[in-house]
Formats: C-alpha cells, sequence, structure tokens
C-alpha cells in the first residue's frame, strides 16, 4: 500500500504529557493519523499518514445514523530493550474483519494495515510513553460515510487510526473495582452482535454504567439475555473467577466480545499446567461460591483494562465481598506476567510482542 505523508508543521506539534498520572484515560492524542477510503469498485484507496485533526464528515454519513461501524483497542509499549512494540496486533486485525463481516464493513488486509500502523508509530514515537504502567492506546476505526438516510449497507467507508498515551483505564489503577451485576438491562442478545467491536454494544451499556456509578459502583456485570442467569462480560473487559483453583471464564456464546487479553490470560493459564475452563458460568454458582468460599477471586481482562481484580460484587442490592476485598494472588500472578510479556521484562515463548 503506498501510503501518502503530510507531517504535522513544526510550529503545530504537540508535546506529549510529561507524565501520565491525572491524565484521565483517552483524552490526549498523538500529532498524526492515519487514514484509508474505500468506495464500492474500488476498494481501499487514499492512504494517507496526515497531522491528527477533526473528520470531514456529511451529516447524512450512515454511521452517524445506523451505527455501521468497528472499531479496535490495542497498546504500544515501551519495552526493557528500549524499543517500541505491539501486543498481538494481528488478532485485533483479524477481529475488525469478523467484526465487518458483521456489520457489513469491508474487510481489511491484516499485514498492509498493521504496516501502516508501524509507519504511523514510528513517525509518533516519541509519543509512546515511558513511565511505569504507561503505553500509547492505538484505536483503529471503520466508518459508513455514504451520505444516505436510508438503511442499506454503504457504498463508502472511511478507516482511521488515531494514539492515545494512556495510563491505567480505571482511576484506581490495579486496585480491586466493585462491579454490580445489571438486573434491569440487558448488553446483547443471542444472533445479535455481541461478539462484534462495535459502537452499538457500548451504547447500549452506558445508562446501566451511568447507574452503577451513581450507586458506587465502577461497571456493570452483564447477565445472558435470555434466562438472566449466566455471566457474560463487563463491557470494558471479560471477567475470571477462581473456583476451588481453576480458573473460569464464560464461554464464548456468540453474544461476549472475544477479548485478546481474555484469550492471552487463557493461553498462559494452561501453559502454567492451571486449570482452565470457558464454560457457562450462573451468577447463583458464583455467588454461592462467595458464601462458602469456593470462589476465592474475580478479576476482569481487557487492553484498556489489563487485569483488574474485582473487590466486590453486588447482586439485588447486596454486596459480596471477593476473597478479603484485595488483590488476590491468582490476579496478581496474571497481571505481573502479562504486563511482564508487554514490557518485555519477561521472556515471550509466544511471541506475542511485535516490534516496531
Ligand atoms: C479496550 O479494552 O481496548 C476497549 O476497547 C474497551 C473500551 C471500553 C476502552
Amino acid at each position: 500500500m503506498k501510503i501518502k505523508l503530510t507531517k504535522t508543521s513544526p510550529e503545530q506539534l504537540k508535546t506529549p504529557p510529561a507524565t501520565l498520572s491525572g491524565v484521565v484515560f483517552g483524552t490526549v492524542f498523538s500529532d498524526h493519523m492515519f487514514c484509508m477510503e474505500w468506495d464500492d469498485g474500488k476498494g481501499w484507496h487514499s492512504a494517507q499518514i496526515k497531522p491528527y485533526g477533526p473528520l470531514k464528515l456529511e451529516p447524512s454519513s450512515m454511521v452517524l445514523h445506523y451505527a455501521q461501524m468497528s472499531f479496535e483497542g490495542l497498546k504500544a509499549y515501551k519495552i526493557e530493550s528500549g524499543e517500541h512494540a505491539l501486543f498481538r496486533p494481528r488478532e485485533n486485525f483479524k477481529r475488525m474483519n469478523r467484526t465487518a463481516q458483521r456489520m457489513c464493513l469491508p474487510q481489511l488486509d491484516v499485514e498492509e494495515v498493521l504496516d501502516a500502523l508501524k509507519q504511523l508509530l514510528r513517525l509518533d514515537s516519541g509519543w509512546v510513553p515511558g513511565e511505569d504502567g504507561t503505553s500509547l492506546y492505538v484505536r483503529p476505526t471503520i466508518l459508513a460515510t455514504e451520505e444516505a438516510i436510508g438503511l442499506k449497507v454503504s457504498s463508502k467507508y472511511l478507516f482511521f487510526i488515531i494514539l492515545s498515551p494512556v495510563g491505567p483505564y480505571y482511576p484506581q489503577g490495579f486496585n480491586p473495582v466493585n462491579i454490580m451485576v445489571s438486573e434491569k438491562y440487558v448488553r446483547a442478545v443471542p444472533g445479535g452482535i455481541g461478539f462484534a467491536k462495535t459502537g452499538g454494544n457500548y451504547a447500549a451499556s452506558i445508562l446501566a454504567e451511568k447507574e452503577a456509578k451513581e450507586n458506587g459502583y465502577t461497571q456493570v456485570l452483564w447477565l445472558d439475555a435470555v434466562e438472566r442467569r449466566y455471566i457474560e462480560e463487563v463491557g470494558s473487559m471479560n471477567i475470571f473467577f477462581v473456583i476451588d483453583e481453576s480458573i473460569v471464564t464464560p464461554m464464548l456464546t456468540g453474544s461476549i466480545l472475544p477479548g485478546i487479553t481474555r484469550m492471552s490470560v487463557i493461553e498462559l493459564g494452561k501453559h502454567w499446567g492451571l486449570h482452565v475452563e470457558e464454560r457457562r458460568i450462573t451468577i447463583d454458582e458464583v455467588l454461592k461460591g462467595l458464601e462458602d468460599g469456593s470462589v476465592t477471586e474475580i478479576f476482569g481482562a481487557g487492553t484498556a483494562a489489563v487485569i483488574s481484580p474485582v473487590g466486590i460484587l453486588a447482586h439485588k442490592g447486596k454486596d459480596f465481598q471477593v476473597g478479603n476485598g484485595e488483590t488476590g494472588p491468582v490476579a496478581m500472578r496474571f497481571y505481573e506476567h502479562l504486563t511482564g510479556i508487554q514490557y518485555g521484562r519477561e521472556s515471550d515463548p509466544f511471541g506475542w510482542l511485535e516490534l516496531i
């Protein structure tokens, strides 16, 4: 792919924040972005790296009305050797293609977009932060841009990648979060778009999360939409339970996001010889296990959240403490090891790091 380069003029270049402590996740952006366009009959074209800035979109652009879109989230790290590396980037672009299939978006050439991302990252390499626990969050996005208000498959798209230097996703960092089971709302239904990384799933979760926050909880734990019994995910991360020393996570049923951190936790756990189960798991099993002590830990896993221990699980107005409410040893082990690989401190037996 030929990429046209328009650099930000020296006077317009911004200075990356000296520290990310106190900077809210995803609110600062680097100097450049990658864009390309799609037209039916022409395919992807007009690939360019240009100054980060507003998009030019007609108010009639289809994505603004019907949300035909997909986004991804991955991170670039400054690793121990001083080099920069991405974590499993092909998995994100492969997932974007699976979302694209469901959302009728055009497919990407995984190697071409990865190459474009690397070029962007090399240009904005000064934005990869070096502070402990920080990274450069990468947000690839595809939008339907045909100017038409009738509901149909768009014939035009915009793909872009933007970069944001980030610290922890939750203000509490790697400390336990309190989550609340949503009884009133559901996130995704069988046959719907729950497995896809698309804005509508996140839009559907906002009201529940707002209400959870008003009640003092950080996030919502979603149950399945049909029986309202089976645990699905948290919305900004997948969920894991330590039950009688086994690592248990809800199996992918089509209404759960197939997280790349989720997949990495499963692979790492199996590699360590732990018993890892992907199966259906009911809220009753978890609550009973919290009461009789067989559920010793709960933690979330996601790109933005990394590994996030859960201290309290609330259900029907009652708070259930997880273990002693502190970060447990299993969550700690996964956090240490996963971030160890991501920052090049640990060996990378799976070849998950991709140097930039
Ligand atoms: C991520 O973990 O990268 C996500 O896309 C979740 C989002 C709510 C920040």
